[in-house]
């Protein structure tokens, strides 16, 4: 692809750290911007930024993501989440920009108990999955060259903003190396997916105009429990890994007990470029990813 502007909001965060890099590498004229530059909950900052800025190609990972926050304020999380992106969207659509916006695991309920597929109807447990939902539905009706790109599970080496500056694999590490032994559950099953593999695939669908909506995940899946198992004996580390009992950790929000995804618009298309969640693990681990 010949050298673009690309603005990517969020650009300090996890993924967006990962996506600036990789955009970057590729020679690119990136724009990063920050929440103090631009607030997406604000129509008239997002229309003056982006329209100083002229970006080719818009990357939105800006979200109010943490559950309980978004559950305990869902006005809150409706503006960034919803009404955000619906602004980003309508920038897009006078731009004439590509959006590509990142969504959720959590738009699904976990009834399923098996990967979900982008055909698989969404049904949100909690206002962060409601208002997530509602950002997709807007970029899809609004900004005609999108990509709606769902992930979940992500874990970066730029510390996660909305969670502490930590992600599973940094919180297990960390406790598995202060701790004897640690519980954790089992009956709840996701595809971890680093976000360098994150970035790694948006650019490769970036380079397409198989615009819509994709999951971009780690192939397979497993339990939080087997993931931390895997951290532990990857990294060396010798605590006592233990199942938590069932209601050991009461969710304080409902959320899906069956995240899973499967890439099913990316194999069709024949772009699936996901590594299985333990090669990716093994790349994150190694600094490799
Ligand atoms: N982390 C996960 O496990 C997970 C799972 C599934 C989906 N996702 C989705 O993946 C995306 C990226 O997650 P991440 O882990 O990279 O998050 P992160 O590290 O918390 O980064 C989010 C970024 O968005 C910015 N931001 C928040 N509200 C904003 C606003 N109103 N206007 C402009 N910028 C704003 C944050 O800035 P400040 O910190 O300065 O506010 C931060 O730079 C999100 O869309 C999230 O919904 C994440």
């Amino acid at each position: 692809m010949p050298p673009k502007r690309i603005a990517i909001i969020g650009a300090n965060g996890q993924l967006g750290s990962d996506l600036v890099s990789e955009f970057g590498k590729r020679g690119h004229d990136i724009v990063p911007l920050n929440h103090e530059r631009m607030d997406i909950g604000d129509a008239e900052a997002v229309r003056r930024v982006l329209s100083e800025t002229r970006p080719d190609i818009i990357l939105n990972t800006a979200a109010m993501h943490n559950v309980e926050a978004c559950e305990a304020d869902p006005v809150a999380a409706f503006r960034v989440n919803a009404l955000g992106v619906r602004h980003l969207a309508l920038a897009a659509a006078d731009l004439d920009a590509v959006l590509a916006h990142y969504s959720t695991d959590y738009v699904f309920d976990g009834a399923k108990q098996a990967p979900y597929a982008e055909t698989d109807a969404p049904r949100p447990l909690n206002a962060y999955g409601n208002s997530k939902l509602a950002g997709e539905y807007f970029v899809r009706s609004l900004a005609p060259r999108h990509f709606v790109l769902r992930v979940g599970a992500i874990y970066g080496h730029a510390p996660c903003r909305a969670k502490g500056g930590r992600n599973f694999v940094t919180t297990m590490l960390a406790l598995g190396r202060e701790r004897p032994f640690l519980r954790v559950v089992d009956d709840e099953i996701v595809s971890p997916t680093p976000t360098a593999a994150i970035a790694g695939q948006s650019v490769a669908l970036c380079q397409t105009e198989h615009y819509g909506l994709y999951h971009m995940a780690a192939r397979g899946r497993c339990s939080w429990h087997a993931f931390a198992a895997s951290i532990f004996d990857l990294a060396g580390i010798k605590t006592d890994l233990q199942v938590a009992a069932p209601g050991e950790f009461p969710a304080k929000v409902p959320r899906p007990a069956y995240s899973a995804l499967e890439n099913a618009g990316l194999a069709r298309i024949g772009l699936d470029l996901m590594p299985d969640w333990r090669d990716g693990l093994k790349q994150f681990l190694d600094g490799r990813s």
